[in-house]
């Protein structure tokens, strides 16, 4: 074959190899396979020396007009491509508005902080003012001033967390009834919403960890009447206007006498169900009138002072306002959860 017609083959070689080209990094290896040090071009150069000496200048010229026309293709074709890749990479970075977004999540308030607030505006509108006590106590604000005496078989009611040094971790809140007594005088009208601790086997009803409100009341005319028409006003407030309320006797021993405060069942209307046991009530407080013996412990006169006091068992009452049934979700943070209970009530 002739040198120009081979020249015309590397040439149309070369036309067909660029239009398939679809990236700058395919044309970069085409442009070292035809123009590189060891390319198609210089070799073929190198065959010039092959050709009759007068006719190599000719001939040189012509493989450089076709190199340098191949080089401007390709040029063009590289530049071609750049912006063609510019292009995609932009479109790739651009703002797609149909992609599902990063959901922000605000908190929720937990539903026993709701409950307790809750709790907290119902007494204080009945004229009850907020007081705190220690979650880590001694024997004698848990127990000893409570009337509860040292082999007192109540003490095995509450299982309790002890620790070196005489503390505990209070089993209940009336442990603040102590405190406060030692620190005022009567008029006392108080509640203590907090934390309690109980060394028991954690299961849906019960855990080691709860809240509880006590209340209690010591004036010259603290009476047992007026016991019953705090927590009826308070019953009301709380589920609704005409919810029937109920007290049964019990024992605790700081109170004397003491009282269970029931409701009628939320689910049954008093029919009997498994929410109520078949009862047809739900127990929502223990009280009673505070013993004597808890208010002389104190220095408050027995005999010119009478009290009375309840406690209430906060995640007992979230679990049945917000239908909650296991008494372990209010400690796994499912905020998710805890949405939706904002969310229904
Ligand atoms: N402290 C009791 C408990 O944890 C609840 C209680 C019952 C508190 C009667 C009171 C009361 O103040 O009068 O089981």
């Amino acid at each position: 074959m002739s040198f120009p017609d081979q020249l015309e083959q590397i040439r149309s070689q070369f036309s067909s190899d660029l239009s398939s080209i679809c990236s700058t990094q395919e044309l970069e290896s085409l442009r070292i396979t035809y123009f590189g040090k060891k390319g198609l071009f210089t070799s073929f150069m190198l065959l010039l020396r092959e050709a009759p000496e007068k006719e190599r200048p000719r001939l040189g010229k012509l493989i450089n007009d076709v190199k340098q026309t191949l080089l401007v293709h390709l040029e063009n074709t590289r530049l071609r491509l750049v912006a063609e890749e510019l292009h995609s990479q932009l479109v790739a970075e651009q703002l797609d508005e149909t992609l599902p977004g990063k959901r922000s999540f605000l908190g929720v308030e937990h539903p026993v902080q709701k409950l307790l607030n809750r709790a907290v505006d119902i007494f204080s509108s009945l004229g009850f003012s907020v007081a705190l006590g220690p979650d880590l106590d001694t024997d004698y604000y848990n127990f000893e001033g409570l009337n509860f005496a040292e082999d007192h078989p109540a003490r095995d009611m509450q299982d309790t967390f002890y620790f070196p040094g005489g503390y505990l971790l209070r089993t209940h809140t009336s442990n603040v009834q102590v405190h406060f007594m030692q620190d005022h005088t009567p008029p006392i009208r108080v509640i203590a919403p907090g934390k309690c601790f109980r060394n028991e086997t954690v299961s849906g009803r019960s855990h080691v960890f709860f809240h509880q409100i006590e209340g209690f009341y010591i004036d010259k005319q603290a009476n047992f009447a007026s016991l019953f028409s705090i927590m009826r006003a308070f019953c009301r407030q709380l589920f609704s206007s005409d919810i029937k309320v109920r007290f049964r006797p019990s024992y605790f021993p700081f109170v004397e006498p003491g009282i269970e405060v029931d409701i009628a069942c939320l689910q049954c209307q008093s029919k009997g169900c498994k929410l109520c046991k078949e009862t047809g009530w739900l127990e929502v407080a223990g009280a009673g009138m505070i013993h004597p013996n808890v208010l002389s412990k104190s220095k408050i006169d027995p005999e010119k002072y009478t009290g009375y006091a309840w406690g209430i068992g906060v995640e007992r009452l979230a679990m049945l306002i917000y239908g909650i049934d296991d008494i372990r979700i209010f400690s796994e943070n499912n905020a998710r959860l805890f949405e939706q209970v904002a969310f229904n009530s």
